[in-house]
């Protein structure tokens, strides 16, 4: 498993549980969802763009007595989506749900956006997105299984804000692409939605600016009718809820998690 080098550390094998693959599981949402996937009973890849990130999510895993693998995957890079995706079948054999939750999170003026900065989160959150999911429908019809995906869009991908067009364009691509799949794939069986998180007090070095501007944060609470902030834990227990069997009946699903902010 080793060969290429891509392969970070398993533990614990238990035949025929099923296999989740949550991408960007260093922090956050990704490492919440991870951990709250082993709690289910599922086996778990995870990735980020530097494994070494990974340790401390591969480290919780562990103790749950779950099969956990760490995989390198850079979402901007064909060849390393497939190799990703490679990797995680040949180890597991099988993978029941795809969790698409890395991205990259841009905070800027339409006006002053580079090319290079659209490029870069347009790859990350919407190309390697829609090339990981292709992937995955192509494995699940190929094997005549049903399975799901659940990708992370955000309420920037519902309603309008300044400074966040680019991150919000590709948000709401996610969810049109969750739709559009959901329709084409239900006859296979393969379910496909989406959560759309508010803001988050996450670990996420791309927030770290606005999380700690204490009058931002302020501001932002009391927009929000429940005067909270949703939990990466909270995202997670939605994600696993639609990607298992109890939301068999759920596809082409935004579940909007964010205070009620965008209800008003
Ligand atoms: N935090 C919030 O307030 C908020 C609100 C709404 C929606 N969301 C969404 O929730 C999800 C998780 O957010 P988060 O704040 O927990 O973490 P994040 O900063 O959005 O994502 C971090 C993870 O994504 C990986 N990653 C970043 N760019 C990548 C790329 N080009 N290719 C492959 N992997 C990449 C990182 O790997 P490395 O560790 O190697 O860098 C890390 O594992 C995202 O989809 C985000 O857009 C977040």
């Amino acid at each position: 498993m080793n060969g290429d080098g891509k392969v970070d550390t398993e533990s614990g094998r238990a035949a025929g549980r099923p296999v989740a693959f949550v991408t960007g599981a260093s922090y956050g949402v990704g490492a919440a969802t991870a951990h709250a996937f082993a709690r289910a009973g599922y086996d778990v890849i995870i990735t980020a763009r530097q494994r070494e990130n990974l340790k401390a999510t591969l480290s919780v895993l562990g103790q749950t007595g779950c099969r956990s693998t760490a995989v390198e995957l850079l979402l901007s890079d064909d060849s390393s989506i497939d190799a990703a995706f490679r990797v995680a079948l040949e180890a597991y054999g099988r993978i029941d749900v795809l969790v698409n939750n890395a991205a990259v999170n841009l905070r800027r003026l339409a006006v002053d956006v580079s090319r290079e900065e659209w490029r870069e989160v347009m790859a990350a959150n919407v190309s390697g997105p829609f090339f990981m999911t292709q992937l995955m429908g192509q494995h699940l019809i190929a094997a005549g299984r049903p399975g799901a995906v659940v990708s992370v869009a955000s309420t920037h991908g519902l309603v309008g804000a300044a400074e966040r067009s680019t991150y919000g364009i590709s948000k709401g691509a996610m969810i049109q692409m969750t739709r559009m799949l959901a329709i084409e794939w239900a006859a296979h069986g393969i379910r496909v939605n989406a959560v759309a998180p508010g803001r988050m007090e996450t670990a996420s070095p791309s927030r770290a600016g606005t999380g700690a501007n204490l009058d931002y944060m302020a501001a932002m609470l009391a927009r929000i009718p429940l005067h909270r902030l949703v939990t990466a834990e909270e995202v997670a227990d939605a994600i696993v809820y639609l990607g298992g069997a109890a939301a068999v009946s759920i596809t082409g699903h935004v579940l909007v998690m964010d205070g009620g902010l965008t209800a008003a």
